[in-house]
């Protein structure tokens, strides 16, 4: 199965880790982590979405049990810790190349100097933007937009 996986061919050879020298090897268990944290939402999202599934097609009803609502909010949160796991995975088992077997990532860092004041530039930028969006949510939250009469604004 690892064969078909990793080379499309069931007679594929998969070369293990071993082969590779000490000094070339990536941070296994930042990686392994990584990719079990990505896979174990994945896998649970999946379920979420079997279940609603299985609900509307043989109850022909949405669920009703709390814990599957709590499950559904939570889901867009963890969602975003399983984007960031996927791309840890990605990042941190490449190392140490920035370009595969081309380029190692020592050999990519820049040497321009000042980089503080763009990075300080940055965080001052972004964090203005989580203020504001957290601002307006919370003024939307206590008076909602009025919602538009449905049909009213449609042209002839
Ligand atoms: C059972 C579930 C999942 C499996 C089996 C899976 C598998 C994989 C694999 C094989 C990779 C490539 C790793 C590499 O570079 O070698 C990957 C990358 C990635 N995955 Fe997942 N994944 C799953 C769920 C998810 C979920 C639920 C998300 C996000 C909501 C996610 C986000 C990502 C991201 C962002 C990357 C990095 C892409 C890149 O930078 O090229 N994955 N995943």
């Amino acid at each position: 199965m690892l064969s078909l996986l990793a080379t499309h061919d069931p007679n594929g050879r998969v070369v293990g880790l071993s082969s590779v020298p000490p000094d070339d090897r990536p941070p296994v268990n930042v990686v392994r982590l990584a990719f079990q944290t990505m896979a174990g939402i994945g896998t649970l999202l999946a379920l979420l979405s079997v279940v609603f599934v299985l609900t509307c097609v043989f109850r022909r009803r949405l669920p009703r049990t709390r814990w599957f609502y709590r499950a559904v909010v939570v889901a867009g949160p963890v969602s975003l810790v399983a984007l960031i796991a996927g791309w840890t995975a990605t990042e941190v088992g490449r190392q140490p190349w920035i370009v595969y077997e081309t380029m190692r990532t020592a050999q990519a860092v820049t040497r321009s100097n000042n980089l503080e004041i763009g990075f300080v530039f940055l965080v001052v930028v972004y964090v203005g933007l989580a203020a504001a969006v957290a601002w307006l949510l919370r003024r939307l939250a206590r008076r909602p937009p009025e919602t538009e009469v449905a049909g009213s604004e449609v042209a002839a």
